[in-house]
């Protein structure tokens, strides 16, 4: 069918034409940020799951339902490498200018922006990255001790006052968390929780690989207490029909029962999975309903792009020896596996493979779902790893 109408869209962070399934999550994320802004007890939230579940859309989705009812966000990601007060300070200066403009919030929209000036001045000795405009200059004393912990606390609860007294929230919204380092981490939980503590509007909400828990906990104990992890995984079966058949049904187009029982058995019900193989679908057939044939045709298609693409992206940004780890965990399945087993598989002691497994772990390719065991953070990435090194050549060398 015509690929110009193909209402499907695979990609990292790409709207999906039908989000199926997240309805409870929106609802409570929702609830706990209007929670916040009225002064109530809300814990901050962060989405935890694998590569390709809609953590980025959600993200998104929950921002903009935020600003449709008057929350003030912002939203950033953290890329691998760079620090995380320059990654917020940028987004918060433009926050809180809009904050200023109003009225009531005026004067404590100012302070926000002198904190935030201390603030940038402050750290960029240890964080060089930092890259912000200044509107006023700071306030000695306020937020510019040169110490992240400190500072941030100082600082989101300056911007959190500011948000007050315009009468709603301040939500951040910040993707990817498992790439900030435990210590910057350590200072965003303590500031949230001296916001907390002091009923000052604001909030987090995040998203991160499942290694996130983890990383949080060992920055803070008190960490696990203080946000709600919802896991986000791959969609129930109904839900994954509704992400196929909505899109296709405005277009007046239908799926056989059979073609769509075939998609959810290949893609597992996985977000991403669903959109490469209703695109591929839509494409494949001539004309509505969609069959079963189609399907077929289409599946040999969209595994193909997935490996160019979704899968090819990772693949490439590792190292040789990070390739042949991850080659001995898919020769073993889909796994969790056992470090022992993998290493076995690879003739190599434990200790010799654990720098590759850390790096393959802050690289956010693996994560360890308890003492000992290995898994996979991108879906069916198992297989891949046996198309792309097929063979044995990954056991010499
Ligand atoms: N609820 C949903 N229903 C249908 N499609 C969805 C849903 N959520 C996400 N998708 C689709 O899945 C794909 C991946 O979404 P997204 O990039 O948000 O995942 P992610 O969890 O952020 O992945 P990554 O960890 O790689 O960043 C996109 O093409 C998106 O349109
Ligand atoms: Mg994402």
């Amino acid at each position: 069918m015509d690929p110009i109408t193909n209402p499907y869209a695979p990609g990292a962070g790409t709207p999906p034409p039908e989000l199926a399934g997240r309805d409870e999550l929106l609802r409570m994320v929702s609830i706990a940020t209007q929670r916040v802004r009225a002064g109530r007890q809300a814990k901050s939230v962060l989405m935890i799951g694998l590569r390709g579940v809609g953590k980025t859309v959600l993200l998104d989705r929950m921002r903009e339902d935020a600003e449709t009812v008057g929350l003030q966000t912002l939203r950033v990601e953290a890329p691998e490498g760079r620090s995380l007060p320059a990654i917020l300070a940028p987004q918060l200066r433009q926050a809180l200018l809009r904050l200023s403009r109003s009225e009531q919030a005026r004067d404590l929209g100012r302070r926000a922006l002198r904190a935030l000036a201390g603030f940038a001045k402050a750290l960029k000795l240890k964080y060089e990255d930092i890259e912000v405009g200044i509107d006023y200059e700071p306030e000695p004393g306020l937020a510019d001790n040169g110490d992240l912990e400190h500072d941030l606390q100082a600082l989101l609860e300056a911007a959190g006052r500011a948000a007050q007294a315009a009468g709603t929230a301040l939500i951040l919204f910040v993707d990817e968390l498992q790439y900030v380092e435990e210590e910057q981490l350590a200072s965003l939980i303590t500031a949230l929780h001296r916001c907390a503590q002091r009923q000052v509007p604001v909030m987090l909400v995040g998203a991160g690989l499942p290694q996130l828990p983890g990383r949080m906990g060992r920055a803070k104990s008190y960490a696990e207490r203080l946000f709600d992890f919802p896991f986000v995984g791959p969609l129930d079966p109904d839900a994954a029909r509704a992400a196929l058949e909505v899109p296709a049904q405005e277009l007046e187009v239908m799926y056989e029962p059979a073609a769509i029982d075939l998609i959810l058995q290949a893609t597992e019900c996985y977000p991403y999975f669903l959109q490469e193989w209703g695109k591929h679908a839509w494409d494949t057939a001539s004309a509505s309903p969609i069959t079963q044939r189609d399907v077929e045709t289409a599946s040999i298609e969209a595994t193909a792009a997935l490996d160019e693409s979704f899968f090819r992206v990772r693949f490439d940004r590792l190292t040789p020896s990070e390739k042949r780890y991850l080659r001995a965990m898919a020769e073993l399945g889909r796994g969790p596996h056992r470090s022992g087993d993998i290493a076995n598989a690879l003739e190599r002691k434990v200790t010799a493979l654990g720098p590759t497994r850390n790096q393959l772990i802050s690289k956010g390719m693996i994560w360890s779902p308890s003492h000992g065991d290995t898994a996979f953070t991108v879906p069916m990435f198992d297989a891949f790893m046996r198309r792309i090194m097929p063979g044995e050549d990954w056991r010499l060398s």
